[in-house]
C-alpha cells in the first residue's frame, strides 16, 4: 500500500520533512521475487548497497538469504555492522587505492579485479589467493547514458583479449583467477541486452580452468514512468535457465552463479516526503518549492529521471502544470518539470514515489542543509527511525 495522506502527515509530525520512508513489506516482496527466479540454479544473489546503504535495509536483506555486493572500504564496513560474514560480501572497486584494496582483503573479503592494473597491484601487494575478473562483455545498457557500464566507452572491467594476459599475471604470483564479473548498466527494463551478456561471459568464464563463480551483476529496472513494463522475469528465466544448466553440465563442477541487483530491491520501497514551502507564479511557469531538492534525490538533475509525484494533502484539487523545484541554488534543482499535480499550496505534503534507490545514497550535504531522516514502515503501519537527520553541528565541523 502506497503511503497516504494520513501516514505521511503522521510521519512527518514524528520525524520532520523531508523524510524518506521505505516500506519493509515492499522491500520483501522483491527480495523474494528475485530469489524465486532460479530456485535450482546454484544462483546467489548479492544485493549492490550502493543503492541504499541503511545498515536496518541491509539487515533485512540478509534476514532474505542475500549477501552484499560491496565496491568501496565503506560498504564492506556497513555490511559487516549490518551482519554479513565476509564470505557474504562480494568486492567489485573501480580505481581503488592500495590501501583500501589491503583493507578489504584483511577482513577477508574475496576481490573481483577491474582489469589488469588492478590485478598487478594485488599481485604485488601479495594480498590474495584468488581473485575474480571484471570482464567488460563489449554491451552496455541501462536508462541513461552515465549508467551504462559496459561497451566501449566504459571504464569498467577488462576485455576478453585480455584474459589470458591476466591468467598469466596470477599464475605468476601464484593466485588463482576463480571468477568471472561482470555489470553492463543500471536500469535495465529489457530482457535482450542481457541475455546477450550472459552469453559472452558463459563464453569466456570457460577458459578459466579455477572457475568457481560467474557474476552477472546487477541492472534489472523499474518502471519509474506509467507507460513503462516492468522487467520480465518469466522471460528472463526461460531464456537464462537453460544456459546456466548447460555451463554446468559443460564445466562438470557445481559452478555458482551470482546476481548483484541493487534498484530492484529499494526502488519502489521508498518514498521521499516533502512539504511545499512557497507556489510562485512567473511569466512562464508556476514553481512549486519543496524543502528538499536535488541535495536529498539528485536523479531527476544527473540523469533526466521522472519520479511520479503525489499531491498527498490535495488530491482532488485542479489540476495544473507546474515545476517542482528544491532549495538548492542551482536552476537545474528540479525534481519534476511541467507536471499535471492537483494544485500545490503552501503546507501541502507531496509524496515522491520509487525513491529508495540512489535516493538516499547519493544524496548530498550541499548548500550545508542536512539529509532527511529515513523511517521503515512495517507491515502494520509502525513506523521506526533508521537514521535520523543529519544535525547541522556535524556539518559545520569543529
Ligand atoms: C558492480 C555493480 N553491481 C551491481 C550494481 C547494481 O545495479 P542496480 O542497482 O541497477 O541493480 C551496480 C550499479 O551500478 C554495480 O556497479
Amino acid at each position: 500500500m502506497p503511503i497516504g495522506r494520513e501516514l505521511a502527515s503522521t510521519l512527518i509530525a514524528a520525524h520532520g520533512s523531508p523524510l524518506y520512508a521505505y516500506e519493509a513489506a515492499v522491500l520483501v516482496e522483491r527480495a523474494r521475487r528475485l530469489r524465486a527466479c532460479f530456485p535450482a540454479e546454484n544462483v546467489r544473489w548479492f544485493y549492490a548497497t550502493k543503492a541504499n546503504a541503511n545498515l536496518e535495509i541491509l539487515r533485512r536483506v540478509r534476514a532474505e538469504g542475500f549477501g552484499v555486493d560491496a565496491v568501496s572500504i565503506g560498504e564492506v564496513r556497513a555490511a559487516i555492522k549490518a551482519g554479513f560474514a565476509s564470505n557474504e560480501i562480494t568486492f567489485n572497486g573501480n580505481n581503488v587505492t592500495s590501501a583500501e584494496l589491503r583493507e578489504v582483503a584483511s577482513l577477508g573479503v574475496h576481490l573481483s579485479v577491474d582489469g589488469i592494473p588492478q590485478l598487478r597491484r594485488v599481485a604485488e601487494l601479495g594480498i590474495a589467493n584468488s581473485v575474480g575478473l571484471r570482464l567488460n562483455p563489449d554491451i552496455g545498457a541501462g536508462h541513461h547514458h552515465h549508467v551504462i557500464t559496459g561497451g566501449p566507452d566504459a571504464k569498467f572491467g577488462a576485455a576478453p583479449e585480455e584474459i589470458d594476459e591476466a591468467l598469466a599475471i596470477a599464475a605468476a604470483a601464484h593466485m588463482t583467477l576463480d571468477g568471472l564479473q561482470q555489470h553492463i548498466g543500471s536500469g535495465i527494463l529489457e530482457t535482450a541486452p542481457w541475455i546477450a551478456a550472459v552469453d559472452v561471459m558463459l563464453k569466456h568464464a570457460a577458459r578459466l580452468k579455477d572457475l568457481r563463480f560467474v557474476d552477472f551483476g546487477g541492472g534489472f529496472g523499474v518502471p519509474y514512468r506509467p507507460m513503462e513494463s516492468p522487467f520480465d522475469f518469466a522471460a528472463f528465466r526461460e531464456a537464462i535457465a537453460p544456459r546456466l544448466q548447460a555451463f554446468r553440465a559443460r564445466m562438470q563442477r557445481p559452478i555458482e552463479f551470482r546476481f548483484e541487483p541493487g534498484r530492484f530491491l529499494v526502488a519502489e520501497a521508498g518514498t521521499l516526503l516533502v512539504t511545499v514551502t512557497s507556489v510562485k507564479r512567473t511569466t512562464r511557469h508556476t514553481f512549486v518549492g519543496v524543502d528538499s531538492g536535488m541535495n536529498h534525490l539528485i536523479r531527476p538533475a544527473l540523469y533526466d529521471a521522472w519520479h511520479e509525484i503525489v499531491n498527498l494533502t490535495r488530491p482532488n484539487a485542479p489540476a495544473s502544470c507546474v515545476r517542482v523545484a528544491g532549495q538548492i541554488c542551482e536552476s537545474g534543482d528540479l525534481l519534476a518539470v511541467d507536471r499535471e499535480l492537483p494544485t500545490p499550496e503552501e503546507g501541502d505534503i507531496l509524496a515522491i514515489r520509487n525513491a529508495g534507490a540512489y535516493g538516499y545514497s547519493m544524496a548530498s550535504t550541499y548548500n550545508l542543509r542536512p539529509r532527511p531522516a529515513e523511517v521503515m514502515i512495517e507491515s502494520d503501519g509502525f513506523a521506526r527511525c533508521i537514521r535520523p537527520r543529519d544535525r547541522l553541528e556535524d556539518l559545520l565541523g569543529p
